[in-house]
């Protein structure tokens, strides 16, 4: 972080953490999960995952983009069954950092989803407004079981239809950042999970 900078975050103008970067300066930065955290847990929820469905039936795994693609891709190659990888596209954020409660389905995945079984996975859940939104339209569509998984759960949602049948981390109630998780699309390249 230059001199300018840290004064600029000092001051209040420049975001907490927005100098992040993968190597070198971290001074601040409050990482919450490191790289190496991450990595196991993905790998204990992937041998959990592999387990619960039986063997030679075949998986849908359906990453809610953006913010699940780096855990998606960990997270299928730790999975030790036959699987197709499609994506969704939902919105509910703009550039703040509360959830509008209003979410739109921006891409649809083209695999079809009857008679399949369907691993939805998100890379955290707030306010549930996501999940409730993606359960309702994926449901509809009879899939053989619909599961959920999570590398980050707030536990704030009241009314979850879907529950995480796996989650990551019991994650802290603040604004999280990197491995995915962006804020304004910043840090989503980031290898660890940090607080701003
Ligand atoms: P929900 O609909 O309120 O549960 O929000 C889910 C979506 O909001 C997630 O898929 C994220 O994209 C985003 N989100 C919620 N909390 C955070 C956070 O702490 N950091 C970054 N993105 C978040
Ligand atoms: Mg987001």
């Amino acid at each position: 972080m230059t001199d300018a900078a840290h004064e600029g975050h000092r001051a209040g103008i420049i975001p907490a953490g927005h100098w992040l970067t993968n190597e070198g300066d971290r001074d601040g930065a409050r990482i919450i999960y490191t790289h190496e955290q991450i990595q196991q847990r993905v790998r204990e929820m992937a041998d959990e995952i592999t387990r619960y469905y039986p063997a030679g039936e075949e998986l849908l795994v359906l990453g809610l983009l953006k913010g699940s693609f780096i855990f998606l891709a960990d997270l299928v190659r730790a999975i030790n069954r036959p699987l197709h990888v499609d994506f969704i596209v939902a919105s509910s954020y703009g550039s703040g950092t509360t959830s509008s409660g209003n979410v739109r389905l921006l891409y649809d995945p083209m695999a079809p989803i009857a008679d399949r079984h369907v691993l939805l996975v998100e890379d955290i859940v707030d306010s549930g407004s996501t999940v409730n939104r993606l359960a309702e339209a994926l449901g509809e569509r009879q899939p053989k079981s619909l599961e959920l998984c999570a590398l980050l759960h707030k536990h704030v949602a009241a009314d979850l239809t879907l529950e995480p049948r796996w989650v990551g981390f019991d994650a802290p109630r603040e604004f999280l950042v990197g491995y995915g998780l962006d804020h304004a699309e910043d840090f989503r390249h980031l290898s660890f999970v940090a607080g701003l």
